[in-house]
């Protein structure tokens, strides 16, 4: 089960990254060409919401049955954070997740009760380029250091 979950915990990084990416793009379009908020721009936030609480559960799982997360069980905590590999597995990369997500979701609640389609369009601009920077630097890119970095599929 780890190894589908796992697939699919990669998988799923693709399309939170291009929900996110159209999103933004979109928000800061809309905030500074003064354009209608649609229900199509709802839709999208929605649709970067359900990937991202989606991923949520997965990597919560993930975190306790996965291998790599599991082999550190045995680490103290403080040589867990003198380590960058473990730290980055145990601590780094399930909180600067669990950080991104809450910030996607202030940012379609606060876009959802502002009053004008021009502070909806900014609100979610400023919290989803946050969460986007974020995530980003949380996902284990092919290019990160060896330990940390995993393949692209
Ligand atoms: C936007 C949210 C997230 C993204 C984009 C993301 C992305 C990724 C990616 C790309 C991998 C590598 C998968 C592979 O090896 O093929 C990974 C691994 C992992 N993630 Fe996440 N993740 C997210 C959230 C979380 C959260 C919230 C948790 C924990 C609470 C978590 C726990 C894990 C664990 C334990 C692994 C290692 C799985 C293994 O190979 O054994 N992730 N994540």
């Amino acid at each position: 089960m780890e190894t589908g979950l796992t697939h699919l915990h990669n998988l799923l990084r693709y399309a939170i990254v291009i929900f996110l990416i159209i999103n933004v793009v979109k928000s800061f379009l809309g905030w500074f060409g003064k354009k209608e908020y649609t229900a199509g721009d709802n839709k999208l936030s929605l649709f970067l919401f359900i990937t991202a609480h989606l991923q949520l559960v997965i990597g919560l799982v993930l975190y306790f049955i996965s291998d790599i997360v599991q082999g550190y069980k045995a680490m103290p905590m403080i040589d867990i954070m003198k380590d960058s590999v473990a730290r980055f597995w145990v601590v780094e990369h399930m909180l600067s997740m669990i950080v991104g997500i809450v910030i996607i979701t202030l940012g379609r609640i606060m876009a959802k009760k502002a009053k004008t389609d021009g502070a909806k369009f900014r609100r979610q601009a400023i919290y989803f380029t946050l969460a986007m920077v974020i995530i980003f630097a949380a996902i284990p890119w092919p290019w990160a250091v060896a330990g940390i970095a995993r393949p692209w599929f």
